[in-house]
């Protein structure tokens, strides 16, 4: 038997279309847990669930959900409840970023960064909490960033918007350590995935990602598979001492405490 068990667990995952979320729901299904994934794209979320289940045999499957919108994520959760009859894991990795100095950004883009990024945990968060409280058990992970820790040329709003997602975790961790509810959050450093892809054709992005590269200490971007294991250790009972703290995977380019 390995450290890592996730026999009988069910886990939804937001963003598990692709990218880091992508690599967490293959991570939990090879680790034995069914998964919900919720995500914006449905097409390539169907995809990835029917490719994940057939790999993994455990049951994989997608409901479109739009993490901003309260009602969306109650309904994925209320979807999960009704297909696997419970909830034990919920990983945040529903994102989004485009880099511009503050100065030139607008309110129309700090309202889409917070609600997609920050107040898309706090409605999916409200939605799984009663019942995780109910059977008194659940593990939540939420991928915030190193931007939050040491800050980001370019990503003001962004940054400030996963920092909000450590706090708000930490907090939770406080409120739900009674009943058993741990609450942890990921921060990755720079990782190779679509939304980076995306944002590299903007020459100014392009710049700035290249220079951040360079100051990595293993002087390349991470996969997401680098950041998953983690991910689905800290949602595991392999973790059930370990609540409320901030873990990055960054090859090191953040090494603050
Ligand atoms: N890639 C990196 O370098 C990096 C670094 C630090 C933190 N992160 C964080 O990791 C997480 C995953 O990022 P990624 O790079 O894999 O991004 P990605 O764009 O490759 O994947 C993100 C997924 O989230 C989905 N999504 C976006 N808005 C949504 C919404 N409103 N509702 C539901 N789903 C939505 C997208 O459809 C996509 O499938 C994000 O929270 C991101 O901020 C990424």
């Amino acid at each position: 038997m390995s450290i890592i068990e996730m026999d009988g667990k069910t886990a939804i995952v937001t963003g598990g279309a692709r990218g880091i979320g992508r690599a967490v729901v293959e991570a939990l299904a090879r680790a034995g847990a069914d998964v919900v994934i919720g995500d914006l794209r449905r097409d390539e979320a169907e995809a990835a669930a029917l490719e994940i289940s057939e790999h993994s045999g455990r049951r994989v499957v997608a409901v479109q959900t739009d993490v901003t919108k309260l009602e969306d994520a109650q309904r994925l959760c209320a979807e999960t409840l009704r297909l696997f009859g419970r909830v034990d894991v919920l990983v945040n990795s529903a994102g989004w970023d485009r880099l511009m100095p503050f100065v030139k950004t607008d309110p129309e883009l700090w309202d889409r960064v917070i609600s997609i990024n920050f107040r898309g945990v706090v409605h999916t968060c409200y939605a799984v909490l009663p019942h995780m409280s109910e059977r008194k058990q659940g593990s939540i992970v939420n991928l915030s960033s190193d931007t939050a820790r040491i800050g980001s040329f370019g990503e003001a709003i962004y940054s400030a918007s996963k920092a909000a997602v450590i706090a708000f975790s930490k907090t939770l961790a406080r409120e739900h350590a009674r009943d058993h509810i741990r609450v942890n959050a990921v921060c990755p450093g720079l990782v190779d995935t679509p939304l980076i892809e995306e944002m590299r054709q903007d020459d100014f992005t392009r710049k700035i990602i290249d220079s951040i590269i360079s100051y990595i200490p293993f002087k390349r971007m991470g996969e997401p598979e680098e950041i998953a294991p983690l991910v689905v250790f800290l949602a595991s009972d392999a973790a059930r001492y370990i609540t409320g703290q901030v873990v990055s995977a960054n090859g090191g380019l953040n090494m603050v405490g």
